[in-house]
């Protein structure tokens, strides 16, 4: 059934372990995270982002995973993903979300307190629970200054206040991922210290944001049916799980899934030429989906959680 995020996650950083959030777009997708979640007997979140918005309509998918949510044993959380402003912030509490983030992170300090304050008072006037980003997402290079570094990751004691003046149930923070396949050259560097000094402060659930790993076999996939990828990166997988006990309760994950879909409709058209079946074409990327799906339940610790 549907489920608080508060709830899920509280019960995540008490126990140590974290919940993926998905991103979705569409039915496959849907059915894909949830299938799997009710077979690994996970909870889950499934966030909407503002693409996701405009590309099926936020009533749409609301309406599909809140139906679907509501036929599976499991726990699922429906998340507004990096909600805009108070106004996006209205029309998924009217839609039914169980979760909102509010990304006001771009803005100077005490701006991004004001407007997830403001956020926070409506959400929780109906019982929904927030997400707040403090920080700023991106890719750090290993030869950056430090005092380069310290103007976009997130800042401990800033966390901490910011965290007593929103009243917000979990916090997004920026330790060196980014959104996206391309996260840097070799293995992304990751703040695991200043997550430390982060969760020292915050005793809510923390949230890593630009997750994906980037798998060689989806690479692979992609690669033997033309893909033209560059080089991309994700984060380890050991940079993940060493992140778990330091205090991520939620880990995001989007570009892995996008890789799983369009590798299984590659395979299929470019392997059948003959082929029109849209079903046949979605079906081998839902596999993919699933599979993807499962190894983040295993990896985050997830399985046998609900
Ligand atoms: O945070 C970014 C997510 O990957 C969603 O991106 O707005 O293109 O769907 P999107
Ligand atoms: P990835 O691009 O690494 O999948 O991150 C997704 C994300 O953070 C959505 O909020
Ligand atoms: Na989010
Ligand atoms: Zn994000």
């Amino acid at each position: 059934p549907l489920a608080l995020g508060k709830d899920v996650l509280d019960k995540a950083r008490r126990e140590g372990y974290a919940v993926p959030s998905f991103n979705t777009n569409n039915l496959e997708t849907t059915q894909a995270i949830l299938e799997t979640a009710e077979e690994v007997g996970a909870p889950v979140f499934l966030q909407i982002s503002d693409g996701a918005r405009k590309y099926a309509g936020l009533e749409n998918l609301a309406n599909l995973v809140r139906d679907m949510a509501s036929r599976v044993s499991v726990p699922v959380v429906l998340h507004l993903d990096h909600g805009a402003d108070y106004t996006m912030v209205l029309q998924a509490l009217r839609a039914g979300f169980t979760s909102v983030m509010i990304d006001a992170s771009h803005h100077p300090f005490e701006e991004n307190v004001a407007e997830t304050r403001r956020c926070v008072e409506a959400a929780h006037a109906v019982g929904v629970s927030v997400e707040a980003e403090l920080g700023r997402l991106q890719g750090i290079e290993d030869n950056i200054a430090v005092d380069e570094r310290e103007a976009f990751l997130t800042d401990p004691e800033e966390a901490q206040r910011f965290v007593a003046e929103t009243g917000i149930d979990y916090l997004a923070v920026a330790i060196g991922t980014s959104h996206g396949a391309y996260k840097g050259k070799g293995r992304p560097y990751i703040d695991h210290a200043r997550l430390q000094q982060i969760a020292r402060r915050v005793s809510l659930p923390l949230v890593l944001h630009g997750s994906s790993g980037v798998p060689q076999w989806l690479k692979d996939k992609m690669r033997a049916t033309g893909a033209d990828l560059g080089d991309p990166t994700g984060i380890h997988d050991e940079d993940v799980r060493k992140a778990i006990p330091q205090g991520i309760a939620k880990i995001n994950i989007d570009t892995d899934l996008r890789l799983a879909l369009s590798a299984g409709i590659r395979e299929v058209v470019v392997n059948n030429p003959k082929e029109f079946d849209p079903r046949k074409i979605l079906s081998k990327g839902r596999d993919y989906l699933k599979q993807v799906v499962r190894e983040k339940f295993v990896l985050m610790g997830t399985a046998g959680r609900a």
